[in-house]
């Protein structure tokens, strides 16, 4: 099937990622065996406006397991010519010169979209600003769940933390929601509730879900925990306590034993440490599926271009 930009959750099919997840598996293999050459006349840039540790590091892996090559921009707010005050389209019209695919974090929502406007390669939006998608990451999301929990319909999940504007969270919920039977609890502080533009999506597309500002009478009855940060900043001296929303030993007795626990990381206090050993941890094996779905995604853009 043809993919070019990867921009948001939305554009992805159901039978689109069966063949990104058949794809993937594959790919596991290729690592295992030491990668490939197959693509050494590709050339990917990684254009970060913003910090990264794994999506950039995993996309720049990916690239060199699949024999090609990269340019990289990881710190581009002050390495590139935005000092300058180029503007992005600029800037993007000239790297596509370069280079065969644009691996883009932005700190604008929008920014992803912007770029592909104007790029003669094919785009990845890597994350764009505070409350747009980070795609690229929900679908290693998503092939974790489905590794995990062996199926994708039916699935009960609860999606934890600043909700507003966390963009992983969003982009996941786009996804599961082409599901059968799913039911998602958006968890959060009022004030930092997922917002209506994912609400009226699910309601178009009949998904059920429930808003709640506890994890009580919840956490005990899902399949999947989706914990994220919760920035403390934010809530400018209010008196909520953001301890109740932690995932730590007391939580783990009330989960069932065939849960799991994610988190698209890099965490703070919201997982405690001495969760890591419990098996329903799987926040790390999520890490190291990013690998494996974003050579996936590349091949599938250099195979179709
Ligand atoms: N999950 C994620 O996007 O991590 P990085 O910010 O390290 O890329």
């Amino acid at each position: 099937m043809k993919l070019h930009h990867v921009l948001e959750s939305q554009q992805f099919t159901v039978p689109l990622l069966m063949e990104l997840f058949d794809r993937t598996r594959v790919m596991e293999k290729i690592v295992a065996r030491g990668g490939t050459r197959d693509w050494e006349n590709k050339v990917m840039t990684t254009l970060f406006y913003k910090p990264s540790t794994r999506t950039r590091m995993s996309f720049e892996s990916a690239m060199y397991r699949l024999g090609g090559k990269v340019l990289a921009t990881e710190q581009a707010q002050e390495f590139s010519s935005e000092v300058e005050g180029e503007q992005l389209e600029d800037t993007i019209r000239i790297v596509a010169d370069y280079c065969d695919l644009i691996v883009l974090r932005h700190h604008e929502a929008g920014g992803a979209r912007r770029a592909a406007a104007v790029s003669g390669v094919p785009v990845f939006n890597a994350g764009d600003g505070a409350g747009g998608q980070h795609p690229t990451q929900a679908l290693l999301d998503l092939y974790t769940i489905y590794n995990e929990c062996k199926k994708l319909d039916g699935l009960s999940v609860a999606l934890i933390g600043a909700l507003d504007q966390g963009r992983t969270a969003r982009s996941l919920a786009y996804l599961l929601g082409k599901f059968d039977r799913t039911k998602l609890y958006f968890i959060a502080p009022p004030e930092m509730q997922v917002k209506q533009d994912i609400l009226e999506h699910l309601e178009q597309h009949n998904v059920v879900y429930e808003l709640a500002s506890s994890t009580d009478k919840i956490i005990e009855n899902v399949d999947v925990v989706y914990q994220t940060r919760i920035d403390r900043a934010r809530l400018h001296g209010s008196e909520i306590d953001l301890t109740s929303y932690n995932i730590d030993k007391t939580v783990l007795r009330r989960l069932r034993s065939n849960a799991i626990i994610m988190h698209p990381l890099p965490r703070s206090v919201e997982i405690a440490s001495d969760v890591d050993g419990d098996p329903r941890a799987a926040y790390f094996r999520q890490t190291r599926n990013g690998l494996f779905v974003r050579m996936a995604l590349l091949t599938m853009v250099f195979e179709k271009e």
